[in-house]
């Protein structure tokens, strides 16, 4: 493919700033067409962007009905970036690959066992792909993690463990927050439900999948009229026994009164350690220590700084936005493959899937007060069971 026609759906803060980074960012690609069912956010100025999307995006049609867009104009995009809420992806998606237009969603990938069936089943059925727009695989401490894990400095991992605490953005009022007054999605989805950018990069470093699962969550002691828990903590186990904790605020508009160290993660592994440090404010900033048995000098931990940025890109000064760094390199990840006419996307959306189903059945575990469960994958036997009997289980525990 030549040159990639996009459109995106989802105006949102993410959706903005990710189709403003793929229309300046790349050439050979054209965004074609827009969709947001708030046509506000076509035509006025947002948060964090100078222009009127109207302005950045002249060539786009903008649409307020997805299914309109793609009815009008399917036949001339090549790819969807999806960038509706948290918990509505996969019906875009779906939408999408029956057409066999290619994707890009955001993730979590999505939001109930039964839609993982169904967009699994719906890609299976199309000629076109879907990317998992997981960014924090593409991180500069994902990608030194894996280059540990891959040379045999780490051994097979044994143990991990990931933080990624909320900021404090609930303590500006919700109409006056210019990410939360639009955004329902991170006041309702539990946090542990938006787990990928924790087991994203730690899934890179396993040869299992998760199997089991239990979650406990504190209940609502910062605001305790509104349902739910300030923070919820997840174990989670593969068959042969290898554990990862996942410490989530309990929701994404944050929980917790801090407003630093958003993601951290530690690993053992049989031959060696790592850990990245998220800041603990602007003195002491991002770091990643590592030590290995398989190093003479690796006795003890050694320390470089962290960052965002994958060295790849960090050359690049459009890459310099977005998270980093990383969404550039997620989106060039994405682009390339279709410039390359390659047969798989780098984050295909079996991996996307395996870094969400997790979180679905620990949100089910923490509203059960922490019973274990079973995780299955849509390609995997007691699934159907499973869509029936855990998706009509509450997200949320009921207050007594
Ligand atoms: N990877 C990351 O680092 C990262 C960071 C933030 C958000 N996200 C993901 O990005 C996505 C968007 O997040 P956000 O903060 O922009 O959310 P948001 O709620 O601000 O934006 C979602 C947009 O989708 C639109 N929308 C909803 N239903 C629609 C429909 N039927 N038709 C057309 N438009 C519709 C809404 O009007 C809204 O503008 C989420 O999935 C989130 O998980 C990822």
């Amino acid at each position: 493919m030549q040159t990639i026609r996009l459109a995106v759906v989802g105006l949102g803060h993410r959706g903005r700033l990710m189709v403003k980074l793929a229309h300046d960012g790349f050439k050979n690609l054209k965004v074609v067409a827009a969709c947001d069912c708030d046509p506000l956010l076509w035509t006025e100025k947002q948060h964090l962007i100078d222009r009127p999307m109207k302005d950045v995006l002249p060539e786009a049609k903008f649409y307020t009905s997805y299914d309109q867009m793609l009815e009008e104009m399917g036949h001339e995009i090549d790819m969807v970036l999806v960038e509706t809420g948290a918990d509505v992806h996969a019906e875009f998606c779906m939408k999408a690959l029956k057409r066999d237009i290619h994707v890009f969603s955001d993730i979590p990938s999505v939001a109930t066992l039964k839609e993982a069936k169904e967009l699994y089943e719906a890609e299976k059925a199309s000629k076109a792909m879907v990317m998992t727009g997981a960014n924090a695989n593409e991180t500069f401490y994902s990608n030194a993690m894996l280059d540990l894990y891959k040379r045999g400095m780490l051994g097979e991992m044994i143990y991990m463990e990931a933080e990624y605490i909320g900021g404090s953005m609930r303590s500006i009022p919700r109409s006056e927050n210019p990410i939360l007054n639009h955004s329902p999605w991170r006041s309702v989805v539990p946090g542990i439900r938006y787990c990928t950018h924790s087991l994203g990069p730690l899934l890179r470093l396993m040869r299992e999948v998760l199997r089991y699962t239990y979650c406990i969550g504190t209940n609502a002691h910062v605001d305790p009229d509104r349902p739910g828990d300030d923070v919820q903590s997840a174990f989670f186990q593969t068959e042969s026994g290898v554990a990862i904790r996942l410490l989530r605020s309990g929701r994404c508009d944050g929980g917790l009164v801090s407003n630093f160290g958003h993601h951290s993660y530690r690993g053992w592994g049989t031959k060696g350690y790592f850990e990245m440090i998220g800041d603990r404010g602007p003195k002491n900033p991002m770091c990643f220590r590592f030590q290995s048995k398989e190093l003479y000098c690796g006795q003890d931990l050694i320390e470089v700084p962290s960052k965002y940025m994958p060295n790849e890109y960090s050359h690049m000064e459009v890459a310099k936005v977005g998270h980093g760094g990383c969404d550039y390199a997620v989106l060039d990840k994405a682009f390339q493959t279709l410039w390359k006419d390659l047969d798989e996307f780098p984050i295909t959306l079996k991996d996307g899937l395996v870094m969400t189903i997790p979180g679905i059945y620990a949100a089910k575990s923490a509203a059960q007060g922490g019973m274990k469960m079973t995780i299955r994958y849509p390609w995997e036997e007691g699934f159907d069971e499973d869509i029936v009997n855990v998706d009509s289980m509450p997200d949320i525990k009921c207050k007594k």
